[in-house]
């Protein structure tokens, strides 16, 4: 098997099956990822996708925490602007996400590991696009820098 080195972090990513947490709302995204599934999209296998109602639902502190958890990478999905179910829930995401990669970067996380994207309910193709994309981008990067506390994933919703 051919070994890479990670040019930021010295790693090597041979055999690496990053582990990426994907938010995607009700609405929209988790439908479209519902399509890429019905239609037989092919997409890598390291995603576990967290259904929220709106992408408005995922704080900062739930992608803090899953990078402290070991997470390698990190991805919210949600309506695109103009189609959020609660009028204005995506546009709140995206004007609280755009501090998450300074953020990430000030405590050491490189900021490549977290995105914000949208996704119709009818773009599964794009889904399974985006999901190959990324998890391409995360083996890239190698390993999270910080250790795995994974264990048993518990997910509240109030
Ligand atoms: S309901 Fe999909 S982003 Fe708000």
């Amino acid at each position: 098997m051919k070994k890479t080195k990670d040019k930021n972090n010295d790693k090597e990513d041979s055999g690496f099956a990053p582990e990426i947490l994907v938010f995607c709302c009700n609405w929209c995204s988790y439908a479209g990822a519902d399509l890429a599934g019905v239609s037989r999209f092919q997409y890598p296998p390291n995603i576990r996708i967290v259904r929220v109602m709106c992408s408005g639902r995922v704080e900062p502190i739930f992608i803090i925490e899953a990078f402290e958890r070991g997470i390698d990478g990190v991805l919210i999905t949600g309506c695109h602007i103009g189609d959020c179910h609660y009028i204005t829930g995506n546009e709140y995401t995206q004007e609280r996400m755009a501090h998450m990669k300074p953020l990430l970067k000030s405590i050491g996380i490189d900021e490549r590991r977290f995105d914000l994207h949208w996704i119709s309910a009818s773009e599964g193709k794009q889904f399974a696009e985006l999901i190959t994309k990324f998890t391409e981008n995360i083996t890239q990067l190698g390993p999270s820098p910080i250790p795995k506390k994974l264990g048993k994933i518990e997910i509240i919703c109030e």
